[in-house]
């Protein structure tokens, strides 16, 4: 019986083996999948088992399941292939009869107009045709995508945003981590669709001030249009597309679509979620 992390060589899955291995899981009991050759070693120097894979060739994925395993698929960077590389783990681990998947998801994935959730609406739909044993973590935001606004705002001393009032329920990588590996280890989250969230929300003025702390320099939120947002982005040297991306998540921000609070990512971790402000001084 082994754990597969399908997706160990990314941040959360890195941070999830870790804790994995913090739980007790013998890193024999552990396989960490990826792409990318350079980080499995790192992975295997750790004493875990690794295979390399690619979503995109499923014959990649030949051997890598057995059917007493647990199988987190963390969801992939590259968007807009994501479903067709999705579907191709979930195949694999059908094909094999796998004990359980475990997927990281999006915030009501099914059911919200938040810009990201089609390719994770059509990945649950993909498990439950499945017909596998399935837990759902629908991961909120992640602390550490202020990362590059900590950045800016150390050289500008502004946070330039569309969000308006919108709120934000972010907790760090490392509690989702934590949460996808409870997930992997206890079998009762079998069924389950859980909705992750920091246990507190934040304003654009709550997050000035915590990137001001962190940075040590005074920090002034520039709220504009979602126009004038396109357009100071573009003359910043983003792309229209990329641009408009951006914008849009900060409008599904301000609509509230990532400020729910409902306390279930501290529940399954057993902890409160990292405040904003360590979360952040963790990763700046
Ligand atoms: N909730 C949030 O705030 C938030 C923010 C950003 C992203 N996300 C989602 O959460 C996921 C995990 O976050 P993260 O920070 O760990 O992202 P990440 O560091 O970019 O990791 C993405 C992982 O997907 C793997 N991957 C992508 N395409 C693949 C392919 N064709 N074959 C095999 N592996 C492939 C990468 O493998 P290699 O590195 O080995 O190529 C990597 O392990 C992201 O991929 C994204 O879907 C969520």
């Amino acid at each position: 019986m082994s754990y597969i992390v399908i997706g160990a060589t990314g941040h959360l899955g890195t941070l999830t083996i870790d804790s994995l291995l913090d739980r007790g899981i013998a890193a024999t009991d552990i396989v960490a999948a990826g792409r990318n050759a350079d980080r499995l070693t790192a992975l295997a120097e750790r004493g875990v088992r690794t295979q390399r894979i690619d979503l995109d060739d499923p014959a990649t994925l030949e051997g890598l399941f057995s059917p007493d395993d647990t199988v987190l698929l963390i969801s992939g960077n590259e968007v807009g292939r994501r479903v067709a590389q999705h579907g191709n783990a979930i195949d694999a681990a059908r094909s094999v009869g796998v004990k359980r998947i475990i997927y990281t998801s999006a915030p009501k994935a099914d059911a919200t107009a938040l810009v990201l959730a089609p390719e994770h609406k059509a990945t649950e739909e993909l498990i439950a045709a499945s017909g596998l044993p399935a837990t759902i973590l629908r991961n909120g935001w992640y602390t550490e995508n202020y990362l590059q606004a900590a950045e800016q705002a150390r050289q500008t001393g502004t946070l330039v945003t569309s969000v308006g009032d919108g709120k934000v329920a972010s907790a760090s990588r490392g509690d989702f981590a934590e949460a996808a590996a409870v997930a992997l280890i206890d079998d009762t989250t079998t069924g389950n669709t859980y909705e992750l969230s920091g246990d507190e929300s934040w304003n654009q003025q709550e997050l000035a001030a915590a990137i001001s702390a962190t940075i040590g320099r005074d920090v002034t939120v520039q709220n504009v249009t979602s126009e004038e947002h396109q357009r100071l982005l573009v003359a910043a040297g983003l792309d229209e597309g990329t641009a408009g991306f951006v914008v849009a998540l900060d409008g599904n921000t301000r609509d509230g679509l990532l400020g729910v609070t409902n306390g279930e990512l501290s529940t399954l971790i057993g902890r409160p979620t990292t405040p904003l402000i360590d979360g952040l001084r963790a990763a700046v």
